[in-house]
């Protein structure tokens, strides 16, 4: 297994060009399944584990896909399998949002329930109860559900306990293949969800109040196809923004958009980072220690939960003591432990992490629990005096484009290595 080895100490200088949002790429993607006319993405993150993944899982239903570069081609028509594959819902949870699509097209759709995860139960009932509430029944069949709507969803009103970002995204797609208006309150915000609604929009469906805790979907029984240009990833951005604040230096990160990370911009200020919008998107410019600021996760726009694990990497070097509270997942401090054998003093109880900031911390080996609970361990890799050996990258696989080359163009030194391949 690849393991990234981080000579750290040493501050980052130069640009870093952000990539597609994967987290917007999966939905639109898998939105490819309304239509049976072709659809051209820009844009996409293909490099990425769980776009592959979303390809292989379109190709399984019966899509053709044809990639170049970041740009993805998805072909072919009418006949669709209704059953998505087990290996594949069971390596990305994402994989669930195809049930919506296939049971607003054709009645009837067939999932695995996706099970738990390293960073909580993640359940699917507000997604569930959606589909009940716009006419689907529901059986569950060894570890699968089978929804069916006959003859078709009704569209209706659906109001979400949670705003869910992933139920959010589902009933959107569903409903613009339902004839009628359906209304999501309580809607998640977040930016993906905005272009999720431009997407369906080019497909022909009526969809607005995306940014909104309402979203209204006037839907159509035939969409065509369309060509989008997937908006920049602001967790990247937002990674590479801590990791700058954490490492010291200046960056540039072309493609980004300040609209996107406000909460995470405003939080970075007040830690003394510099941080300004440029013609080609954002710099950050940090001198000396960071002062710590305490932060709380929340739906957009409040503090992304995906980058708690990044800003706890941050605090761990910072002048003063902070608390990191997680209240959108219940259990997302895997990386606490492993920050602390790099010399990081962190307290976890509950939702909340007490962090005292300590001067320096230590290259030492470590091991990826999850995708951003891997970021947070490379950025205290980039910060910490030493050699720091990352295990298990392959998490960060799943978010990160070219992770490494993107950090040596920055002029850190992190290369990645492959024990067992070297061995053979
Ligand atoms: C998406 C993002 C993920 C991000 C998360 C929150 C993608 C592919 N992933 O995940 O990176 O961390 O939003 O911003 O876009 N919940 C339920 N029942 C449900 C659905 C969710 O209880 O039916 C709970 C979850 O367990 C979790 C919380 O709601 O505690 C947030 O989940 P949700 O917003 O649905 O996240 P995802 O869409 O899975």
């Amino acid at each position: 297994m690849d393991q990234l080895i981080i000579e750290g100490g040493r501050p980052l200088r130069g640009a870093v060009r952000i990539s597609g949002s994967k987290n917007s790429a999966l939905p639109i993607l898998i939105a490819t399944l309304l239509t049976d006319e072709p659809c051209r993405l820009g844009n996409v993150p293909t490099e990425l584990r769980d776009i592959k993944t979303t390809i292989r899982l379109l190709e399984a239903l019966g899509k053709k896909i044809a990639v170049r570069g970041a740009s993805v081609t998805v072909t072919g028509s009418g006949s669709l399998k209704t059953q998505a594959p087990y290996d594949i819902v069971k390596q990305m949870r994402a994989s669930v949002l195809v049930a919506g699509p296939l049971l607003a097209r054709f009645g009837l759709v067939r999932v695995p329930i996706p099970g738990g995860c390293a960073i909580g139960l993640r359940p699917i009932d507000i997604h569930l109860k959606a589909f009940r509430d716009l006419g689907a029944r529901e059986i569950s069949d060894h570890g699968d559900v089978i929804l069916s709507a006959a003859p078709q969803l009704r569209a209706g009103r659906v109001r979400f306990k949670f705003p869910s970002v992933g139920a959010t995204e589902h009933v959107m797609m569903a409903a613009a293949v339902t004839p009628g208006r359906t209304i999501i309150e309580n809607a998640a915000r977040e930016p993906e969800i905005e272009d999720l609604q431009d997407f369906l929009n080019k497909l022909g469906a009526a969809v607005k109040g995306a940014g909104t805790a309402r979203i209204t979907v006037d839907g159509r029984r035939q969409l065509r196809g369309a060509a989008h240009s997937v908006i920049p990833d602001r967790i990247e951005a937002g990674t590479y923004l801590i990791a700058c604040a954490a490492a010291g230096g200046r960056l540039e990160l072309r493609g980004a958009r300040a609209r996107d990370l406000s909460a995470v911009i405003a939080a970075l200020r007040k830690t003394g980072a510099r941080i300004a919008e440029t013609k080609n998107g954002l710099s950050v410019d940090m001198r000396g220690r960071p002062a710590s600021v305490s932060i709380k996760t929340a739906p957009h726009p409040g503090f992304p939960t995906d980058l708690q694990a990044p800003w706890m990497a941050l605090m761990a070097v910072a002048s003063g003591a902070s608390i990191v509270t997680e209240s959108v997942f219940e259990n997302r401090f895997m990386h606490a432990a492993e920050l602390a054998s790099m010399g990081a003093s962190i307290g976890v109880a509950g939702g909340q992490a007490a962090i005292a900031g300590v001067a320096g911390l230590t290259g030492a080996p470590v091991m990826a629990s999850d995708l951003r609970a891997g970021a947070a361990l490379l950025i205290a890799g980039l910060a910490a005096k030493g050699k720091t050996t990352l295990q298990r990258v392959y998490h960060v696989d799943r978010g990160y484009e070219r992770v490494e080359a993107k950090l040596r163009a920055a002029g850190a030194r992190v290369r990645r290595v492959n024990p067992a391949r070297r061995r053979k």
